[in-house]
C-alpha cells in the first residue's frame, strides 16, 4: 500500500482505515453487482448473504504482537491481510468456486493468495475458502492497492465456524478434548448435509427441467459474458445473447 506522501504521520491511521473501509465498500458493491447479474441471467442467486467488518485497533495490536511484530502502521499494512474482511455465505459448495472464479476474473482485482480449506480442511474440521486480494482505491493522488481478505463458505460451514470460534475463545484455545471430538463429528455432519442439500437441489432442478448444474453454468456459459465485461465490450449485447442461448437450451 503506497500511502500518498502528503499525508503526515498523524493522519496515517485515519487515512489507512479510510482506505480499508473504502476497499470493503468497493468489493461489497462488486460482489453485489455480480450476484445481481447472475440472478438477471440465470434466475439463480449464488449468494445467501455477505458480512463485512474492519478489524478493531485492539485486534490489530494483538495480532501483530502474536506474530512477534513491532506494533507499527508499516507492519500492520505489510503483515496483516485481514484488516478489511468480507465473508460471503452461499447455499452450496459449488457456489463457492463459482463466486471465487467470478471475483478473480475482475480486471481490477489482484489475487495475492488463496487458502482452500474446503479441499484441504484444517485438522479441527474447519472448512472455508479464503482469498486475499487487492483492489485499487482512487485517491486524488492516484490509486492505492488495498488488501481485503475474502472468506467464502456455505451456511452450514459458517454455522460450524461460529460455534468453533465461540468455543475456541471461551477456552482460550484449550478446549477439552471431548469438545474437540464433538466438533470434528459436527464437521463431518456439515459435510454430509452440504452434500445431501446439493444433490437434493440437483434433483429438484432436474425434475423441474429448470437449470443446469452451477459448475456447467460457470464453465460453459459464462466466459463469453465475462470476457465482454473484462474487455469493456458492450455488456448489454452479450448479456442478451447469453440469455437467448439459455432460452434455447430450455433453461
Ligand atoms: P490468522 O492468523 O488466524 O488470521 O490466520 P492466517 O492469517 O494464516 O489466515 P487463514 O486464512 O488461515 O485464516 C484467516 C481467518 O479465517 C482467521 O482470522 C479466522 O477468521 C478464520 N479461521 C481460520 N481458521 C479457523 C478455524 O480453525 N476456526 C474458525 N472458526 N475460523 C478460522
Ligand atoms: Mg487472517
Amino acid at each position: 500500500m503506497n500511502i500518498p506522501k502528503s499525508y503526515d504521520q498523524l493522519d496515517q491511521w485515519t487515512t489507512i482505515m479510510f482506505l480499508y473501509n473504502s476497499a470493503l465498500k468497493a468489493i461489497n458493491t462488486k460482489i453485489e453487482i455480480m450476484n445481481n447479474e447472475f440472478v438477471h441471467i440465470y434466475h439463480y442467486n449464488p449468494i445467501e448473504h455477505i458480512k463485512s467488518r474492519l478489524k478493531s485497533p485492539d485486534s490489530i495490536v494483538k495480532k501483530l504482537k502474536r506474530h512477534g511484530r513491532e506494533v507499527s502502521i508499516a507492519n500492520m499494512i505489510e503483515y496483516l491481510s485481514d484488516i478489511a474482511g468480507i465473508r460471503i455465505i452461499c447455499s452450496f459448495t459449488s457456489d463457492i468456486y463459482l463466486i471465487a472464479d467470478m471475483i478473480s476474473r475482475q480486471a481490477d482485482i489482484t489475487v495475492l493468495n488463496i487458502k482452500d480449506y474446503i479441499k484441504n480442511p484444517k485438522p479441527n474440521g474447519y472448512k472455508s475458502y479464503h482469498m486475499v486480494v487487492t483492489i485499487p482505491i482512487y485517491l486524488s493522488e492516484g490509486p492505492v492497492e488495498t488488501k481485503v481478505e475474502i472468506q467464502i463458505r456455505t451456511i452450514a460451514m459458517d454455522f460450524w465456524a461460529s460455534l468453533e470460534h465461540k468455543i475456541y475463545y471461551k477456552f482460550e484455545g484449550n478446549a477439552p478434548r471431548s469438545l474437540e471430538v464433538e466438533l470434528k463429528v459436527c464437521a463431518e455432519i456439515v459435510d454430509m448435509l452440504d452434500g445431501k442439500m446439493f444433490s437434493l437441489n440437483e434433483s429438484i432442478m432436474k425434475i423441474s427441467g429448470d437449470q443446469p448444474e452451477p459448475e456447467n453454468r460457470a464453465d460453459e456459459k459464462r466466459p463469453d459474458i465475462w470476457t465482454g465485461l473484462l474487455t469493456g465490450e458492450t455488456q448489454e449485447k452479450s448479456l442478451r445473447e447469453a440469455a437467448k442461448e439459455q432460452d434455447a437450451d430450455g433453461i
